[in-house]
């Protein structure tokens, strides 16, 4: 059985004032919370994380890193470097940093194994966009973008990752894809890999990320492929947040 993992990702949001009471509204709500948890921060604010969520049953992490180890590579981070703030998780491939910052399929899983080597577990985020989708399109985009990650690290790498498919078109939008169509890519994600490895498939947390929130969460939540949610602007509230960690 898998557990549900709900991760929230703040992106570029957050102050050191508003984390704190984020933070302290969240731990002050966990108790009825069954469900895995994390909160992807910006990198400033790992130090506050770790310092606030240290001993709780919240994780944390980041939401992106260098696939270099080190050097001159300015304003990178490594991975080794979100260990020293005990990071569990790291955001790859977000459809931000594919779109906006031009990272290819080969470089997130450049990314991917990078986090791996240093122990961080990765969230490696795929999914198609609207054009895509009204294209036909969606399933190929998914197979591409996971089949990247397979060629570089092979299957069994995917037992110490989490998989997240956000459908672009839902980011952000308050468009949330049906609970029947994002099944659908969720089983259609766990079949490509049981077709190369059952035990890793059944074992894959597989969120859904776009426009989740507690409104939709459990209906969504309810689909028998669809482990836990990647969660943008529903995770900067904590009741809605907490709301969603409850669904799960
Ligand atoms: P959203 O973002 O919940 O604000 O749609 C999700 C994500 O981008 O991870």
């Amino acid at each position: 059985m898998r557990r549900k993992l709900v991760a929230g990702n703040w992106k570029m949001h957050g102050s050191l004032t508003e984390n704190e009471a984020l933070l302290s509204g969240l731990l002050a709500g966990m108790g009825s919370v069954k469900a895995g948890v994390a909160v992807c921060v910006p990198f400033p604010y790992l130090a506050q994380a770790q310092a606030k969520l240290t001993g709780s049953s919240i994780a944390w992490g980041a939401q992106n890193v260098s696939q270099q180890v080190k050097g001159a590579f300015t304003g990178e981070v490594s991975a080794s470097m979100l260990n020293d703030f005990a990071c569990t998780y790291v955001i790859v491939g977000h459809s931000e940093r594919r779109a906006i910052y031009g990272e290819s399929d080969t470089l997130v899983a450049e990314k991917f194994a990078a986090a791996q080597a240093a122990g961080l577990t990765p969230i490696l985020c795929v999914g198609e966009s609207l054009e895509e989708r009204e294209s036909g399109i969606t399933e190929t985009v998914v197979a591409r973008q996971m089949d990247a990650v397979i060629a570089k690290c092979g299957v069994a790498s995917l037992a110490k990752s989490v998989v997240a498919y956000e459908p672009v078109w839902a980011i952000g939008t308050g468009k949330t894809a049906s609970p029947e169509q994002a099944q659908a890519v969720h089983a259609f994600i766990r079949a490509k890999v049981r077709a190369l490895d059952a035990a890793v498939a059944e074992n894959l947390i597989i969120q859904y990320g776009g426009s989740m929130k507690a409104a939709n969460a459990a209906e969504l939540l309810g689909q028998p492929d669809i482990d836990g949610g990647l969660i943008g602007g529903a995770a900067l509230v904590a009741d809605e947040f907490l709301a969603i960690c409850r669904a799960a």
